[in-house]
C-alpha cells in the first residue's frame, strides 16, 4: 500500500471510532469529478462514512464539512503540538492547492496544529467557514515555518479569543506571503491591532457581509499600518452610511486604497455636516456604489476618478454634470431615469445579488474541520 493512503486509512478508522461504526452506510458523502480536480465531501449525515474522503488525496480543490460536529473528542487522540517533519515528504505529495474547512466546533489547538502540517503542502489557498474555535492555543511555530498561503478567507468564525482570533491565526501563516484576506459574518471585527504583525504583502482586503461593522467599527477594523499595500477595499453590505463618512474613516485609519467597493449598503446622500471636509486618499481610482439605494449621486465624492459604478440606484433624472467627479468610465445602468417604464428594477436587481451571495460563497470552497486533517494529525503515532 502506498504510503499516503495508508495514512488516511489510518486517520479515517481513527475517526471511525470516535464517529462510531454504522451498519447500513448512508450514500457517499465524498465526490470527486471525473478530472480529479475537485472533490467535496458534506459529512452531515447522523454516521457518515469518513472513508470516503480518501478519494479527496488526488484532488486540487478540497472542500470538506463536518455537518456542524464538535471536533473536540479527536484531542484525546492526537496530539497536535507533535511534531510534523516525519510526514513532511507525504503532505508535500498532496496536489491540495485550495481547501475549505466548514462546519464545526474545532478546538484551537486542533485547528492549529492541522495549518502547521499544511504548512509542509503547496496549499495556496485556505477557507474557514462556520467554525467555531475553542479552547486556548498552542505556542505558534517559527515565522518561516507558516503556512505560506496567498489567500484566507474567513466566512462565519468565532474565535473562543474573540478580537484576537485573527491575530492568533496569523501566527501560523508567513504573514509576508499573502495576499488577500477576506473576512465575513464576523463575530467580531475588533481586530485586536496591538497584536497583529503587518501584512506587507497583502492588497486586497475584503470585509464585505458584516452589515454590524459600519463606519466606526471600520476604523477598528483597519488597524493603522498593518495593511501597508492595501489596493483594493470591498466593504459591501457592511453598514456604511454615506461616502464621506467612509472617507473620514479611512484617513482616521491612514488607509489609501486604490479601488473601493462599497455596494450593497444602505447610503444615504446626504453627508453629515462634519464630513464634507473629508480629503479622499490621491490613489483612490475606482468607487462602486451600485446597489445602494441612492436617490441623488451623493455629496462629498473625490473630485477626479476613472470608475464610477452608479448602478442599480434609484436615481430618477440624469446626473448633472456638476454633480459627477470627473469619471472616465461612468456607469448608471439599471437606474429609473433610463426606465421610464420600469418603474422599480433595481428592487430586483438587489434582491437576486442578494440572494446570490451567500449561495456563491457557500459552492465555493466551504470550509470543514474534519476526516483529512484531523488525520493527518493523528498521523504522528503510527508514522
Ligand atoms: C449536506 O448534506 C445535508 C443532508 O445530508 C444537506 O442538508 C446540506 O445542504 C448539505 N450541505 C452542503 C453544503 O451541500
Ligand atoms: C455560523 O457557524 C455556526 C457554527 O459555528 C453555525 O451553527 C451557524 O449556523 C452559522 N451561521 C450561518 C449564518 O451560516
Ligand atoms: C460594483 O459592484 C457590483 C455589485 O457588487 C458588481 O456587480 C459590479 O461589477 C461592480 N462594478 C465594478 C465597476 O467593479
Ligand atoms: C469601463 O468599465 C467596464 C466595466 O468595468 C469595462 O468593461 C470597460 O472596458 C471600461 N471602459 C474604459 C474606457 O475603461
Amino acid at each position: 500500500m502506498e504510503p499516503a493512503p495508508c495514512l488516511w486509512l489510518l486517520l479515517l478508522s481513527l475517526l471511525r471510532v470516535s464517529a462510531g461504526t454504522s451498519q447500513s452506510p448512508p450514500p457517499e458523502p465524498c465526490e470527486l469529478d471525473d478530472e480529479d480536480i475537485r472533490c467535496a465531501c458534506n459529512f452531515s449525515g447522523p454516521q457518515p462514512d469518513w472513508s470516503s474522503a480518501l478519494q479527496c488525496t488526488a484532488a486540487v480543490e478540497v472542500e470538506i464539512r463536518a455537518g456542524g460536529r464538535s471536533l473536540e473528542p479527536l484531542l484525546k487522540r492526537v496530539d497536535p503540538e507533535a511534531d510534523p517533519r516525519g510526514y513532511a515528504d507525504l503532505v508535500r505529495g498532496l496536489r491540495v492547492r485550495r481547501l475549505a474547512l466548514g462546519a464545526a466546533r474545532v478546538p484551537a489547538p486542533l485547528l492549529l496544529g492541522a495549518l502547521r502540517v499544511l504548512a509542509y503542502s503547496r496549499l495556496r489557498e485556505l477557507t474557514l467557514a462556520d467554525l467555531e474555535v475553542t479552547g486556548t492555543p498552542p505556542p505558534p511555530p517559527p515565522p518561516a515555518s507558516g503556512l505560506g498561503i496567498f489567500t484566507l478567507r474567513l466566512r462565519n468564525v468565532s474565535w473562543a479569543a474573540g478580537g484576537a482570533g485573527l491575530a492568533q491565526l496569523q501566527q501560523w501563516l508567513q504573514p509576508s506571503l499573502l495576499k488577500v484576506l477576506s473576512i465575513a459574518q464576523a463575530h467580531s471585527l475588533a481586530f485586536a491591532c496591538k497584536r497583529i504583525r503587518s501584512f506587507p504583502a497583502l492588497t486586497t482586503l475584503d470585509l464585505s457581509d458584516n452589515p454590524g461593522l459600519g463606519e466606526r467599527g471600520l476604523v477598528g477594523a483597519l488597524c493603522p499600518h498593518k495593511f501597508p499595500a492595501l489596493q483594493d477595499l470591498a466593504l459591501r453590505n457592511a453598514g456604511m452610511e454615506t461616502p464621506s463618512g467612509v472617507c473620514a474613516a479611512l484617513a482616521k485609519a491612514g488607509v489609501p486604497p486604490h479601488s473601493l467597493d462599497l455596494s450593497h449598503n444602505s447610503l444615504r446622500a446626504i453627508a453629515s455636516a462634519g464630513d464634507l471636509q473629508c480629503v479622499w486618499p490621491g490613489a483612490l481610482n475606482s468607487l462602486n456604489l451600485s446597489f445602494s439605494g441612492l436617490e441623488q449621486v451623493p455629496q462629498g465624492l473625490p473630485a477626479k476618478l476613472n470608475v464610477l459604478d452608479l448602478s442599480y440606484n434609484r436615481l430618477n433624472r440624469a446626473p448633472r454634470l456638476d454633480e459627477l467627479p470627473k469619471v472616465g468610465n461612468l456607469s448608471l445602468e439599471g437606474n429609473p431615469f433610463l426606465l421610464p417604464e420600469a418603474p422599480r428594477p433595481q428592487e430586483n436587481a438587489m434582491n437576486s445579488e442578494a440572494g446570490m451571495a451567500p449561495a456563491c460563497a457557500r459552492s465555493h470552497l466551504a470550509v470543514g474541520m474534519s476526516g483529512t486533517l484531523a488525520v493527518l494529525q493523528g498521523v504522528r503515532g503510527f508514522a
